[in-house]
């Protein structure tokens, strides 16, 4: 079997290495067979924040000298090609949190009709939201067709709806302008089109990098696209509320010192910018707040229901992808080699934002 692996204190050095150390399933388990799974800056996160939330726990690394290694979590499609499960048989395909590799063991339990969740041990203990797996032809209306747009979007527009959800909740913080940080990010555009949904949102303010500002402004999302270099352009008289999927300290700084009590809230969501250091004199770390949408996730369902939640998020996200089809342009390419070759632009930031990697197993 393949697998990528990085080393978990430097992501510039990764491996793909063969490995036969898959034990055989035992009674109540099943092996699936990863079919394709997208990979974008988030899976990068999931490394920079690998220790901090526990991301390294989800898929122990196989093979010899793995105590430097470590595996970036991935969203895709699986097939069950072997089963002791008397619940999931053979042939039942999969939607959910993968590792970039060929197999994976899994234990499938609270088993319904349309999803289960692995109860395999060492993932007792992590965020409930990565554990549960959708038996996707059993979804009323599935549609194999969409599956790319599924694994690249889903997991972060997911995330671009409860940013709205939170920020229209906490009525925009009382805000008259929405700052988005690295606005070219499928997070942040997915956010950006929420907002732009929404009439009574207030004014949107993309920010990103000068080489992806002609791309941002082209989807037509926020109000106004500025890069990096222009933020003497944002009126800092002006209630503000930032959203950072950078988690450039520096970039942050400098919006916190210049917003100064015109700084409403600064909520912290992502680190494309993970090599830029986090830390700043002049983050305002009261106004500050982390946001992990598995958590926003949890209230949601609690408040809505699992219902509710699924009616709610499901319509925006269906609205959101066929929004994205007009500039998402696909890149499926075959075999895990490929991620050798694609993942090291994707670490540098230098993959094109209206491509999305696919890669197909
Ligand atoms: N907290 C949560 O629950 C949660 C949930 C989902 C996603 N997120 C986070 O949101 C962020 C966006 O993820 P995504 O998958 O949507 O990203 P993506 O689409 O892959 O974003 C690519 C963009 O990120 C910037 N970038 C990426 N790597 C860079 C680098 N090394 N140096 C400088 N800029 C770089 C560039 O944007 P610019 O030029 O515009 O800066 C680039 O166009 C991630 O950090 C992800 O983990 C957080």
């Amino acid at each position: 079997m393949l697998e990528f692996q990085v080393t978990r204190s430097n992501l510039h050095q990764f491996r793909l290495i063969e490995t036969d150390a898959l034990s055989p399933i035992q009674n109540g388990e099943v092996l699936v067979r990863i079919e394709r799974f997208s990979f974008t800056a988030n899976n990068i996160t999931y490394g920079v924040a690998g220790d901090q939330l526990g991301y390294w726990h989800f898929f122990p690394p196989h093979g010899e000298d793995t105590s430097e290694q470590g595996i970036l979590p991935v969203w895709g499609f699986a097939e069950v090609i072997e089963s002791k499960s008397d619940e999931l048989p053979i042939g039942d395909r999969l939607y959910g949190y993968f590792p970039p590799a060929e197999k994976l063991k899994m234990r499938p339990t609270n088993v319904s009709k349309g999803q289960f969740i692995d109860g395999s041990e060492h993932r007792s203990k992590l965020p409930p939201g990565y554990n549960v797996y959708r038996r996707v032809e059993a979804e009323p209306g599935y549609n194999r067709a969409i599956d790319n747009h599924r694994a690249l979007l889903f997991p972060l527009h997911v995330t671009s709806f409860c940013l709205w959800d939170s920020l229209q909740n906490k009525d925009w913080h009382n805000a008259e302008q929405v700052l988005v940080l690295s606005a070219s990010s499928k997070t942040s555009l997915g956010l950006g089109f929420a907002l732009k949904e929404d009439t009574n949102a207030p004014h949107s303010i993309g920010l990103t990098s000068a080489r992806n500002a002609g791309f941002v402004e082209s989807t037509n999302y926020f109000d106004q696209t500025l890069t990096y270099d222009q933020l003497e352009k944002i009126d800092k008289s002006k209630p503000t509320v930032i959203v950072d999927m950078s988690g450039n300290g520096d970039l942050l700084g400098k919006l916190h010192k210049a917003l100064g009590d015109n700084l409403m809230h600064c909520i912290n969501v992502g680190m494309t910018h993970w090599d830029e250091g986090v830390q700043n004199k002049d983050i305002n770390a009261e106004k500050s707040e982390f946001f992990f949408a598995p958590g926003h996730i949890q209230k949601r369902l609690k408040d809505w229901g699992p219902q509710g939640f699924a009616e709610k998020s499901g319509s925006f996200l269906m609205k959101s992808a066929q929004a994205s089809a007009t500039w998402l342009k696909v890149k499926e390419v075959e075999g895990l080699a490929e991620l050798e070759t694609y993942y090291p632009q994707i670490l540098d930031g230098k993959f094109a934002p209206e491509e999305g990697l696919i890669i197909k197993l």
